[in-house]
């Protein structure tokens, strides 16, 4: 795990112009930070796609093709809290659907969370937590011969590029079989004054939950960052749809990183590209399942319009 962590920080600061994953925001902090994030009046994704899984409920079981007498899975990739999902799952359980809840996470303490809470609140779900890697988990599932529904919601699909995003649907469909389902959660392209606040709120989360990245490295690496030279700074251009966020040197300034064994100078305003957060529209759905086995069947729709959840078929 640490070796991987040093070798992908000194591939990405080795880049011109530099770069690190995103994936690294999401230790205990970071974890912290980003439902923060989810709480804050800027960030409309969590409230738009709520929206959907409390007000078209009907809508989503309508458009999964649920049986109620037909036993099925309902798979959740990186589940968190659960929040929106237990929307749809009370739903299900009051019109008597027979299925079990697998939600996936790597973290242990969120599942064994998510499983208290949705013992207490919905103790008639059948909800069998697995932790670890996605795909190793659904290679696992494979061999069940019930019928599948995953959930990738929270636009966690917007933190890929489009070609890792069209191998990571192709990758799923590869673990399911014909009729199976796929429920997409996307962020839809739209006006920069709505986006660019929910990646720069006025309370400063975001660009804390950036900058921990450097924090991260001061810790776990023994990098010397001085967090107090170094900025948040989202952008998005609206015509591609893509938001950006940078940690961008204030100073010129020398970083050392004692376990790599390296130095990283920067320039005044130098930038650290740390993630993209892409926003979609149809078009873009369908250039990114065009070469996988899934083809488009809906779309749902939260009131303003800001997030869509697709539903797309295994073929
Ligand atoms: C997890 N992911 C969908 C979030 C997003 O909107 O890209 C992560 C995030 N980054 C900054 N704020 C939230």
């Amino acid at each position: 795990m640490i070796e991987t962590f040093k070798k992908e920080v000194k591939l990405g600061l080795d880049n011109n112009p530099k770069t690190l994953p995103s994936k690294y925001f999401y230790n205990k902090i970071g974890d912290a930070l980003f439902v923060e994030i989810m709480n804050l009046p800027e960030y409309y994704l969590t409230r738009s796609e709520l929206d959907i899984f409390q007000n078209r409920t009907q809508e989503l079981i309508s458009g999964l093709q649920l049986k109620a007498n037909a036993h099925f899975e309902l798979i959740e990739l990186g589940a968190g809290d659960g929040l929106k999902t237990k929307k749809l799952l009370s739903a299900l359980d009051k019109q008597d659907f027979t299925f079990d809840y697998l939600p996936i996470d790597i973290s242990s303490n969120a599942l064994s969370l998510l499983k208290k809470d949705l013992s207490e609140t919905l103790p008639n779900v059948s909800v069998k937590t697995q932790q670890g890697d996605y795909f190793e988990i659904l290679a696992s599932l494979k061999n069940s011969n019930k019928p599948k529904v995953i959930l990738f919601l929270g636009s966690n699909i917007g933190n890929m590029k489009d070609a890792w995003a069209a191998e990571f649907i192709y990758n799923l469909g590869a673990n399911l079989k014909p009729g199976d389902k796929l429920l997409l959660g996307v962020d839809l392209i739209k006006p920069k004054e709505i986006v660019l606040p929910a990646y720069n709120d006025n309370k400063g989360i975001t660009a804390k939950f950036n900058l921990n990245l450097l924090h991260r490295m001061n810790e776990e690496l023994g990098a010397d960052f001085n967090l107090e030279n170094f900025k948040h700074q989202p952008e998005y251009n609206e015509a591609e749809g893509v938001a950006k966020s940078f940690i961008v040197s204030i100073v010129k300034q020398t970083v050392n990183i004692k376990s790599i064994g390296v130095s990283y100078s920067f320039e005044a305003e130098e930038k650290i590209h740390t993630e993209i957060s892409r926003k979609y529209n149809d078009a873009l759905i369908e250039k990114i399942i065009a070469n996988t086995d899934f083809s488009l069947d809906t779309k749902i729709l939260d009131s303003k319009g800001y997030f869509a959840d697709y539903i797309l078929t295994r073929h």
